[in-house]
């Protein structure tokens, strides 16, 4: 038998929960015990204007099924009023859930500075800002459960979204930091990149893919992350339509090059195919700054013996 993960006197915070993954997201906590903040500034899904009703459905949702909810109309711009609420309505905040976002979608030589700043006064800002504002409450209880929203987009890219995936792949790296200044205080930090049929995918995705992709398969790896026995933190995961994985980055083994003389451009290009295999069995996946950098001292330390170098190399190089 697997005991119940369940929530009872804790609170959490979930931006933009008026609809789509945070709606999902706020009854499925609600229904496990937890009190839930619903924010949701209630604007297009291009960030304009404002709406109250949005988070007030949601916030009659879970009341109507016996669970505790308020709900929050400020932008996530103001982080420190989306937790002032928490604290207000519930005395506390254990778990904010940073999910609120726009599209600005415009190829890359139309984008404005509009289009560039808004996504990521929404995405960067407002994540920055709604945990900036819950961090000393964490700190002073020794607890916390922050889980971010990146994208595919911001891993793997897409055309029309340079904005959308910068800021994205923005909250990845605010995410792996904020997971190492948590740790010794219990904080867990995580990043998932959702897929579901929501507003926002609707104008992509067909009709078919929007009804079966639903956000209820991607709230419980988010009821998982911000449970107290969740042991990950600085992680990131794709999840949608009942799939998750964990993403990590991989290094090639690449090509350790004399310390001791002067590297030529001639002889990067000779060693390219070697600096950019993935397939020599020399691949590693680096899981910290400090790990990563190791390579490096290795190199200098190395280097002296290490090959190639200039000479082995052999290169004749034509005068320029
Ligand atoms: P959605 O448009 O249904 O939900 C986003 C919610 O955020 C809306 O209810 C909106 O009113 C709210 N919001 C927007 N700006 C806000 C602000 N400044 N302050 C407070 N609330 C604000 O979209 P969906 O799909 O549920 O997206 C949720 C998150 O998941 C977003 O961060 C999105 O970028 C991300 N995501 C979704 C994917 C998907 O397949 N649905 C794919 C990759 C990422």
């Amino acid at each position: 038998k697997v005991a119940p993960l369940t929530y009872d006197g804790k609170v959490a915070i979930v931006t933009g929960a008026g609809g789509g993954l945070g709606r999902a997201y706020s009854l499925l906590l609600a229904r496990l015990g937890c009190a839930v903040v619903v924010n949701d500034l209630g604007g297009s899904a291009t960030g304009q204007g404002s709406d109250s009703r949005a988070a007030d459905k949601v916030v009659e949702e879970i009341r109507q099924a016996g669970g505790k909810a308020v709900a929050n109309y400020d932008s996530v711009e103001d982080g420190d009023k989306v937790v002032e609420t928490a604290i207000k309505a519930f005395g506390r905040v254990d778990i904010v859930v940073n999910n609120a976002g726009i599209l600005r979608d415009k190829s890359f030589a139309r984008m404005t500075d509009g289009d560039w700043d808004l996504v990521h006064r929404v995405h960067l800002r407002g994540t920055y800002k709604v945990t900036k504002a819950a961090w000393p409450h964490f700190l002073k209880q020794k607890y916390g459960r922050v889980i971010n929203t990146a994208s595919a987009v911001g891993l793997y890219g897409n055309f029309g979204q340079a904005n959308y995936s910068a800021a994205k792949l923005g909250i990845v790296g605010l995410t792996k930091t904020l997971a190492i200044e948590g740790k010794k205080n219990n904080i867990l930090v995580n990043v998932i990149a959702p897929n579901a049929g929501t507003r926002m995918t609707a104008t992509v995705m067909p009709p078919e893919m929007v009804e079966a992709f639903k956000p209820e398969y991607v709230a419980p790896l988010i009821a998982f992350l911000g449970h107290e026995s969740c042991p990950e933190s600085g992680s990131i995961f794709e999840v949608g339509s009942g799939w998750i994985a964990k993403v990590r980055w991989q290094r090639s083994g690449g090509v350790g090059f004399s310390s001791s003389q002067p590297l030529l451009p001639e002889q990067i290009a000779k060693h390219w195919s070697d600096i950019v295999n993935f397939n020599d069995g020399r691949a590693t996946h680096p899981t910290s700054t400090q790990e990563a950098f190791q390579q490096f001292m290795d190199n200098f330390a190395n280097s002296a013996v290490s090959e190639p170098t200039k000479k082995e190399d052999g290169l004749d190089i034509e005068a320029a």
